[in-house]
């Protein structure tokens, strides 16, 4: 396949008499995609009922004159002045009881049926009317679920939809109103026996947040469940309408490090997955990295936190089709820092892509708005026009991708498992400060990439595991038996813990102690979170941060503390529990002992990896060159080597 050029554009920002010249020179820069729509609803609708897509029939048709495919966004992330007024209630409540006042972006809730019928009828305006518009090629909803905090709402029509939610997870007996629901069985399964909190009847439950202290970890987790389905919900009701009108693949933007909703199962109704990708504003604002790592890596990002995203992304993407549909060209605005990328860097954040498997990368965006919001924002032109300095690095892509042969994927050899579920129930239940599923997850994917390893990402519920020769599931709080026995009976080392298979699906630990392993007498007999100033020395080299176990029983000690406690053992033939969140050290001698047939390779500072079905790339993140296999790759360079 193609590997392909884009661009975000919003020609409602310009005149009209602009777009021949903009979409003339994109076309000349070689871009083959341009993302329009996506936030303009007031243009398309001014008043409710009135449309006017006029203005969006000549947009389209002068892009598509130029030679240009459009992905076409519904407008459903900027309701109107006008929705909001006609259903006050549809604004988002935070966790304080705070309505989330008119006047940027995202402002909706996820629950308010209202606003979804708002929804349902715009997309369906759209999909009409262009479903089969030969230069519509593609299709994006909304912009970026959960962006600014949005995917969890407190308000009475979420209330209502969670209790709904949950007569359907505990359904009772059928009656004339319908299925009531079981009460018994949701009090048995949270433990609502605890702080007499036993519910008389669904209408009771109320949402998990202004409590006097805090709630119950299975309630709180309910309504992170229930909040995803609800993204899951939404998504659909979109792409049901695009279907009915297009044959046009659909696609939905998602953000950097957003967690709080199942993207799989949003990707399951989607054809292509893509996210938005912005090293720098990511490291600043969202990594929760040292001080002393973001200035080491302040203007060309963290060189694991892409590539992991595309590597997830890649995941949930339909047959692994993704791309990047947001390319951080230049300074942005919305960081506590925006310092400019160092020059390469946008080349080289946009090859990563393509090693990974991005099927298309699209620059946002294509000219520095003078107004509004995101006037500090870089684009590919200044506001004047002019080309900006990401401009050139993209037309070097160009040129490159010409004279290059195409990436063929390649099955990686270690897979990481990632559970959004294991997620939202760390959230829930961190243990200590700043304990993340996420953060786990990452660095262990990150002690992988520094011995060189390329890694794919795994839904939680695959069960084929062959062809990789490392399986890790780190963290995974909840899993389900046949998981268990799939993992046990697969021909790769599998590499568990901490707080893998902690508890069962309602938040309760399970007995006997997890991980409760097939054919194993391995017990995590107590936990302990601990200050980040007080790590646990290994054995050997390596530190325990964060969290630690203590393990009753199992076969051989892989690793075990300076103090003789166990560390990491084996639970199974080809199973190892690790009962530590360690460092890159510990986490790296894990992955040697019990995978030594790896071909592992240390990288230099800031060099990574990527092996692909015919070659091999090597990105310096550094700001200094860096020597491999005898060839120089400069800082923010890119090597690349035929297998
Ligand atoms: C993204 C968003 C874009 C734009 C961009 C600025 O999160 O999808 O609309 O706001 O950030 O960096």
């Amino acid at each position: 396949m193609k590997r392909t050029l884009g661009v975000c554009y919003y020609p409602e920002h310009w005149p009209e008499a602009q777009w021949a010249e903009d979409a003339a020179r994109m076309a000349t820069l070689g871009l083959t995609w341009v993302r329009i729509g996506e936030f303009a609803w007031k243009r398309m609708e001014p008043v409710e009922g009135a449309y006017d897509f006029d203005w969006l029939d000549r947009a389209i048709e002068t892009l598509g004159a130029a030679g240009l495919k459009v992905v076409l966004g519904t407008p459903t992330a900027t309701p109107p002045a006008w929705v909001a007024a006609k259903h006050p209630d549809m604004l988002p409540v935070d966790a304080d009881g705070r309505v989330r006042g008119y006047g940027s972006r995202r402002h909706y809730c996820f629950s308010h049926s209202g606003y979804l019928e708002e929804c349902r009828r715009i997309v369906a305006q759209l999909a009409e009317r262009y479903g089969k518009n030969p230069y519509v090629a593609a299709w994006q909803t909304d912009n970026e679920y959960s962006c600014h905090d949005t995917t969890l709402s407190y308000s009475e029509c979420a209330k209502r939809a969670f209790q709904d939610w949950l007569r359907v997870q505990f359904p009772g007996p059928a009656s004339y109103r319908g299925n009531d629901g079981d009460i018994d069985a949701l009090n048995a399964a949270w433990g609502n026996v605890f702080w007499s909190m036993d519910y008389d009847d669904f209408d009771q439950i109320g949402l998990p947040n202004l409590t006097v202290t805090e709630v119950n970890p299975a309630h709180a987790h309910a309504f992170r469940r229930f909040s995803s389905d609800q993204v899951v919900a939404f998504n659909r009701a979109q792409v049901d309408i695009i279907r009915a009108c297009s044959d046009a693949p659909i696609a939905h933007n998602y953000m950097g490090r957003t967690t709080d909703f199942d993207h799989f199962k949003v990707g399951a109704d989607l054809d292509i997955a893509s996210w938005d990708s912005y090293p720098l504003g990511f490291l600043e604002d969202r990594s929760g990295m040292s001080d002393a790592h973001k200035r080491a890596y302040a203007r060309q990002g963290d060189p694991d936190f892409q590539a992991f995203h595309h590597d997830l992304y890649r995941a949930v993407g339909k047959d692994g089709r993704w791309w990047v549909m947001e390319q951080q060209p230049g300074p942005v605005n919305w960081a506590p820092y925006n310092p400019a990328p160092l020059p390469g860097m946008v080349r080289l954040w946009t090859w990563e892509a393509f090693a990974h498997g991005a099927e298309a990368v699209c620059y946002f965006r294509w000219r520095q708005a003078p107004f509004a919001q995101e006037q500090m924002h870089a684009g590919l032109l200044r506001p004047d026009s002019v080309e900006a300095e990401a401009f050139g690095e993209a037309a070097q892509v160009m040129e490159e991708l010409a004279q290059s042969p195409d990436v063929s994927p390649a099955q990686a050899p270690v897979a990481i498992m990632f559970d959004y579920d294991a997620d939202a129930m760390w959230t829930v239940q961190p243990h200590g400060a700043d304990l993340s599923y996420f953060g786990l997850v990452f660095d262990w994917y990150r002690a992988c990439r520094k011995l060189g390893l390329s890694v794919d990402i795994l839904l939680p519920t695959t069960r084929d595991f062959e062809g990789y020769a490392l399986v890790l599931a780190p963290g995974m709080m909840h899993m389900p038996d046949d998981l268990k026995s799939a993992l046990g009976q697969a021909k790769a080392e599998v590499i568990l813990g901490p707080r893998s298979a902690a508890r069962d699906t309602h938040f309760c630990i399970p007995t006997p102690l997890p991980p409760a392993w097939p054919g194993s007498d391995l017990a995590v007999s107590r936990v302990q979170s601990i200050r980040p100033d007080m790590p646990i020395d290994i054995d050997g080299g390596g530190q325990v941060i964060g969290y630690f176990e203590q393990i009753t029983g199992g076969g051989e000690v892989v690793i075990q503390t300076a103090d003789g406690a166990p560390a990491a053992v084996r639970c199974d033939a080809g199973v190892t529990y690790v009962a530590g969140w360690g460092d890159d050290a510990m986490h790296q001698r894990v992955i040697r002992a019990t995978a030594p047939n790896l071909a592992v390779r240390e990288m230099p500072d800031g060099l990574r990896r990527r092996a692909t079905g015919s070659e091999i790339f090597w990105f310096n993140y550094s700001t200094k060159d860096v020597e491999i296999d005898g060839e120089n790759v400069s800082a923010s360079g890119i090597l690349r080597h035929n297998i």
